[in-house]
Order: C-alpha cells, then sequence, then structure tokens
C-alpha cells in the first residue's frame, strides 16, 4: 500500500479513524478531513482502512471533494490473486515449509504466529527459527484485534519483508492479513483453527475493531497469494472451537443447499473427536467444499459491492449479540441463522436443519432472553446501525438518518449459482429488490418474539 507509514502519520490516521466513526460517517459519506492539519495521502490511507473502503475525502481547509478510485485497481489485485490461489494440504508445518520455501527464502519472511498455537505446538516456532525466518508471536483476543496490534508489528517488524506467512485462527489472519496489505508484500496463510480454514483466512477480507465502533470496523482488503491446510494443527482444537467453525458451515449449507450432502461430515465433526474427524476424507472434502464455496462468492464480488454481501446471512443479530454478552463469532452466526429461520423472511430449512443448529447453541441457550429491548431501544438500535453493512443507500429521505435494517437472505445465493449469462445485468437493482428491509423498531419486536431479548 505504502513503503513506509511513520509514528507521526499512525498518530493521525488513528485520530481520522476516530473522528469519523465518532460522527457516524458510512462508507459512502464523504469523509471530513483539514489539509492544514493532515496530509491528503494520509488522509487517503485512513480512508482505505475506514470500514473497508470509503467513497471519498472532503478537504475542509480548500472545501474541495476527493473521490477515493483505487478500488478498480484493488479489485483486479484480488480477483488476479484469487485465479491463481494455490491450497495446498500437508499433514506437517514442517513438511509444507520445507517444500515451499529455502533457507534463503525464510530469512526474508516474517512470520505472524499465534502465541496460542505457539505453546501448543512449540516445534513450529523451533523449526521457524532454526531456519532463519523471523517469528512475531501475537496474543489473539478480540481485544489485541485493534489498530493499535497492527502498528505495533508493523513498527517491530522494522525490514521490508518479501513475504508474510500467517499462522493462527481468525483473529491471527485477520491482523497479518492487514499488515502483509500494509507492508504490500505476498500473504500465505495457514489458517489453524475451522473458522479460519473455511472463512477467515478466505477471501481477502482483512479487520481489527475500533474501541467504540465495534468489530471489524477498519481493515483492508488484501490479495491472498497461498493458503495451506496443516492437518497437525487441527488435532489441538477443543469441542468450542469446533462448534464454532460450524456455524460458519451451516451458513454456508443454507446458502449453497448442500445440508443435505454435506450432513455425514457435519455428523463426524460434532460427534467425533478432532484426531479422528480431521483425519476423515469426508471431513476433508466438507473442508474443501466450503473453501470453493466461499471463494465462488468472492470471485463474483471480491470488494463487497454486492453479491458478496450474501456471506452476511444470519449476521446482523450475529454482531448484535457479539456487542452485548460474551458469545464467539461462529456461535452467534448460529443465532442469527435461526432467527431467519424463525422469521417469515425466508423458506423452510431442510429437515434436521434446525435441530443442528439447536445442538450447536446448547451452551449459550441459558443467556436468552438478554435484557428488555423496550428499555433498551436506543442502545440497541445504536448498535444495529453501526454494523458495516447498513449504507447510506438505505437513508431515509426525509429523517436523512438510517430507517430500516437490511438483512440478507438466500435469495442472493440462488444469484451466485447462476450462469453468469443469466444473471441480470443491474445487479445492484436487483439486489435492492432482493433485500429484505425491516424498520428497526419491528426487527427488534422479531427479536423479543423470537426470545433472543425480554
Ligand atoms: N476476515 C474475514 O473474512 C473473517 C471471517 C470470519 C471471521 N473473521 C474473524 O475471525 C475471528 C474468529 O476466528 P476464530 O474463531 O479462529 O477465533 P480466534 O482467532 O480467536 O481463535 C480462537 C482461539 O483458538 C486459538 N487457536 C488457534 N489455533 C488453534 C489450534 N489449532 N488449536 C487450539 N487452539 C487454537 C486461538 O489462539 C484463540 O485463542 C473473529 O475475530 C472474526 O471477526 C474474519
Ligand atoms: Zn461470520
Amino acid at each position: 500500500m505504502i513503503n513506509k507509514i511513520s509514528p507521526d502519520a499512525w498518530g493521525s490516521i488513528t485520530t481520522l479513524l476516530d473522528h469519523w466513526f465518532a460522527d457516524a460517517h458510512t462508507r459512502d459519506s464523504f469523509l471530513p478531513f483539514d489539509s492544514n492539519l493532515v496530509a491528503p495521502e494520509i488522509a487517503k490511507i485512513a480512508a482505505a482502512l475506514f470500514k473497508r473502503g470509503a467513497a471519498g475525502l472532503h478537504d475542509t481547509a480548500t472545501h474541495s471533494n476527493i473521490v477515493l478510485s483505487e478500488k478498480n485497481q484493488r479489485r483486479d489485485e484480488t480477483i488476479h490473486a484469487l485465479t491463481s490461489l494455490k491450497i495446498d494440504t500437508f499433514p506437517h508445518f514442517s513438511a509444507w515449509t520445507k517444500t515451499h520455501f529455502s533457507d534463503a527464502e525464510l530469512a526474508s519472511v516474517a512470520v505472524i504466529l499465534d502465541s496460542t498455537l505457539a505453546r501448543l505446538h512449540p516445534h513450529v516456532e523451533n523449526h521457524l527459527t532454526a531456519h532463519g525466518a523471523r517469528v512475531f508471536l501475537i496474543d489473539c483476543t478480540e481485544e489485541k484485534k485493534s489498530l493499535g496490534s497492527v502498528r505495533t508489528l508493523y513498527e517491530q517488524i522494522a525490514f521490508q519483508p518479501h513475504h508474510i506467512i500467517v499462522v493462527g485462527g481468525g483473529i491471527c489472519c485477520d491482523l497479518g492479513g492487514f499488515l502483509g496489505g500494509l507492508l504490500n508484500c505476498n500473504i500465505t496463510l495457514v489458517p489453524t483453527t475451522l473458522l479460519a480454514l473455511i472463512d477467515a483466512g478466505v477471501g481477502g477480507k482483512t479487520a481489527v475493531n475500533h474501541p467504540s465502533a465495534g468489530k471489524n470496523q477498519i481493515g483492508l482488503f488484501v490479495p491472498i497469494h497461498s493458503i495451506a491446510i496443516i492437518d497437525e494443527f487441527f488435532t489441538s482444537l477443543n469441542a468450542d472451537l469446533v462448534r464454532q467453525g460450524l456455524g460458519e458451515i451451516m451458513k454456508h449449507a443454507w446458502l449453497s443447499g448442500s445440508f443435505n450432502a454435506w450432513q455425514p461430515a457435519l455428523h463426524i465433526l460434532l460427534h467425533e473427536p478432532c484426531e479422528q474427524a480431521f483425519q476423515s476424507s469426508t471431513v476433508e472434502q466438507l473442508l474443501r467444499a466450503n473453501i470453493q464455496f466461499k471463494l465462488g462468492v468472492v470471485m463474483l464480488d471480491p470488494l463487497e459491492e454486492n453479491i458478496r454481501v450474501m456471506l452476511n446471512f444470519g449476521h446482523t443479530l450475529a454482531h448484535l449479540l457479539e456487542r452485548l454478552m460474551p458469545i464467539s463469532h461462529g456461535i452467534a452466526v448460529v443465532a442469527g441463522l435461526k432467527s431467519m429461520l424463525n422469521s417469515s423472511l425466508i423458506g423452510p430449512a431442510p429437515e434436521g436443519f434446525e435441530q443442528t443448529l439447536d445442538t450447536l447453541l446448547v451452551h449459550e441457550k441459558k443467556f436468552f432472553p438478554l435484557f428488555a429491548a423496550s428499555k433498551n431501544e436506543s442502545l440497541l438500535k445504536t448498535l444495529l446501525l453501526q454494523d458495516k453493512k447498513q449504507t447510506s443507500k438505505l437513508l431515509d429521505s426525509e429523517s436523512q438518518k438510517i430507517a430500516s435494517i437490511r438483512c440478507v437472505t438466500p435469495k442472493y445465493a440462488t444469484l451466485a449459482q447462476q450462469p453468469a449469462a443469466q444473471r441480470p445485468d443491474d445487479i445492484d437493482n436487483f439486489l435492492a429488490k432482493n433485500i429484505t428491509q425491516m424498520s428497526l423498531s419491528d426487527y427488534i419486536s422479531m427479536l423479543v418474539r423470537q426470545g433472543f431479548f425480554r
């Protein structure tokens, strides 16, 4: 992206982002900055990171607008990387590195390593450092998934790596991928949780959280060059981590209409210990099918301008719950899917689908219903409107406030599965007609009826 971000530039970027979030700007707003205080080049970087890419900047000193136009280039780069993406499966990490990197190459590599994974599989760090790679350990918690952590890593690395290898769960992939985008180097992801493997590590989306605006509000789309599936890492997953990954797999199952076909593999993952489950070829096929499904959607719309939004199916409630209670992303998605199934917005689910969701939600059921929605309506509305999916395209023309909640339904999925020639020319128009909009109040009432709130 750029060669070097100075400490002053980091400070200005952070300040600008804080202002824009505080003023509740959307991706489509012209974001204000004062060129007497901040160089336009720095403001452009901040705008590229704001909700993963804003439409433009408004220079309050000169009263002029800057339209950001790097999107086309980023879209092309991402599609190019996706078409040449390599996905390797190896039983062991050391065998994979030996096959892909000479010692000379490893010496110019930066490895971002999830500290929990490093503790569980100590030979990874030993092997890498013995072969000259520079390893940077990170603690992967949602609190540490921040711009501050990206900055710290950026400053620690202090050299221009030719290649960045990211080994860890979804948080590590988000942080390391983001960093790789800033350093403008080749990126290889080695996702080590189920969720990271079938979702977070696929598709080039990276993001970190903002302390007040919430989850995944700052980020970049980055070209990923290769993904490695290393079997040995999945042996240390516990049942909770498997359930969390299964949440996103259930979303893919619904969107792709594959639940029946995937049921035997889902059964193995739900009921067998990881050591055995991940040895099964049925499970391996399921993992590959999930990666391919997601890649297929991403290829159609790499920068999430239209069709890719379908991957947010169930995520309106998921993101809300993540702000309000201790719940992992994957399980919050399970709750989101259940809410969509129990709404009148979509057709009936295949037999067994809802029971599987209930099995996945088993430990969280005790938390529901959460507090009284009627007493907290303004909080709920604020949180819902902070969701990146809500854009100014939905602005109510009279009040100039976002008036409705946008729910992504599987009608998008049928579109993605059609051959390109049969897709409507005006996708935006098609999507606008097929998107479900509901007022915020109606949406909150629905969540009360469904038992998520009192
Ligand atoms: N960028 C995207 O497109 C995208 C998509 C979905 C989710 N995400 C993000 O991914 C994150 C969730 O990812 P996650 O579920 O992997 O969570 P995570 O990264 O927090 O990992 C969960 C825990 O497992 C540990 N861990 C990692 N590998 C392990 C292994 N092999 N064995 C045992 N423990 C291991 C981690 O250290 C962590 O403590 C969220 O922050 C979410 O926003 C991003
Ligand atoms: Zn998700």
